[in-house]
């Protein structure tokens, strides 16, 4: 049995006539760009998490570039930021005009945590950027403590929880990605800004727009950057079912564990108190690159994702400044990526623990 990386297709399939309708109701109603399917789903949103207000921009990565900026962050800043993410965390830093400083994260739950940021802070440091990495949430009390701002990138974590609340409700200001495979998925590019703070809101709803509040005066130089009317319309369908996925992710881990995977490979660890809807269920074991030839030629969906740390890649150069991150770069080496979903059945993590257990014997 095939058993692939992702299902986006099924949990969708039995919202498809509620998409078409939703479809149809913004074409019938002939506004395409920041009209009410847009300003609906940021109410929605912003409730979801929490927080106080949503401002729906055009992807994860921009999101985080305004968030930044509209906290005040540029030129002369440093944003701390961890290496172990997807590139666009700390691509997203230098268009404002500051610097990304990479630091470390925790081996077993793959987050920064307080001591990792620690180390990377300096009288320039003006946010932190933590990155609720893989589903898991990253301790945002914890390095608020610390006396500087955070950023969540929350790109992979929609639905995940902590004892504080939601990923988006944390911090000074928090982001999503839409991108069609994330936990809520657009049929397109798309992000959001969240965030309790008026001032924070304001800022980044100019941001998006030009830098202008009446299309007619521009005060600042800005973005043209704005989730659209058909991916907020889709967004809307998808955002009640959420929880719903999120459980399925959640009850895929445990099938995983019922398995005894751990028994055969380290398993990712939730930070105290979180409950991941685990957006990419990430493993380790130093066979991990192996590993994941092997099962994609069985046919099981496998993948290392950030073998190149962030701080290694070509473009950090300038920045990466002999950073030396040895956890970050022990878990590049090791992890690999296994098949993940809201409707991940037993017997499908059977049998990616079955196949583990032949490859490794
Ligand atoms: C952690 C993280 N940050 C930022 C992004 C960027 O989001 P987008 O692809 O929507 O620009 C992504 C996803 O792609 C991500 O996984």
């Amino acid at each position: 049995m095939a058993v692939p990386l992702f299902d986006t297709k099924t949990p969708l399939a039995p919202l498809r006539g509620e998409i078409d309708s939703a479809i149809a109701r913004v074409v019938d109603g002939g506004r395409f760009i920041l009209g009410p399917e847009v300003a609906a789903f940021e109410e929605e949103l912003a409730a979801y998490c929490g927080a106080d207000h949503a401002i729906g921009v055009a992807n994860g990565t921009e999101a985080l570039t305004i968030a930044l900026r509209a906290m005040g962050v540029g030129p002369g800043d440093e944003v701390v930021v961890p290496s172990l993410t997807f590139y666009a965390s700390a691509e997203a830093i230098p268009p404002t005009g500051a610097r990304p400083v990479f630091c470390d994260v925790d081996p077993e739950t793959y987050c920064v945590t307080e001591q990792t940021v620690r180390a990377a802070l300096t009288p320039r440091t003006k946010a932190v950027m933590v990155v609720h990495l893989f589903g898991n949430v990253a301790p945002v009390g914890e390095i608020e403590a610390l006396g500087v701002p955070v950023l969540e990138d929350a790109a992979q974590a929609a639905g995940s929880r902590c004892a504080d609340g939601r990923p988006g409700a944390l911090g000074t200001a928090a982001t999503f990605s839409f991108f069609p495979s994330k936990n809520l998925g657009a049929f397109g590019d798309g992000g959001a800004i969240t965030t309790r703070d008026p001032d924070v809101a304001d800022r980044a709803r100019t941001l998006r727009f030009h830098g202008s509040r009446d299309k007619v005066t521009y005060e600042q130089l800005g973005y043209n950057s704005r989730l659209d009317e058909l991916q907020a319309a889709i967004l809307r369908v998808q955002l009640p079912h959420l929880d719903g996925w999120s459980d399925g992710r959640r009850a895929a881990a445990r099938h995983y564990e019922d398995g005894g995977l751990g028994e055969l490979v380290t398993l990712p660890v939730a930070t105290p108190g979180a409950e991941p809807a685990w957006h990419l269920y990430v493993v380790r074991h130093p066979r991990a690159g192996e590993l994941a030839a092997d099962l994609a030629q069985c046919g099981i969906g496998a993948r290392v994702y950030y073998g190149t740390p962030v701080h290694r890649q070509v473009a950090m150069a300038p920045y990466a400044d002999g950073a030396e991150l040895p956890v970050t770069d022990e878990i590049a080496a090791t992890h690999v990526a296994l098949p993940i979903s809201p409707v991940l059945s037993a017997e499908q993590a059977d049998e990616v623990v079955e196949a583990i257990s032949e490859i490794l014997r």
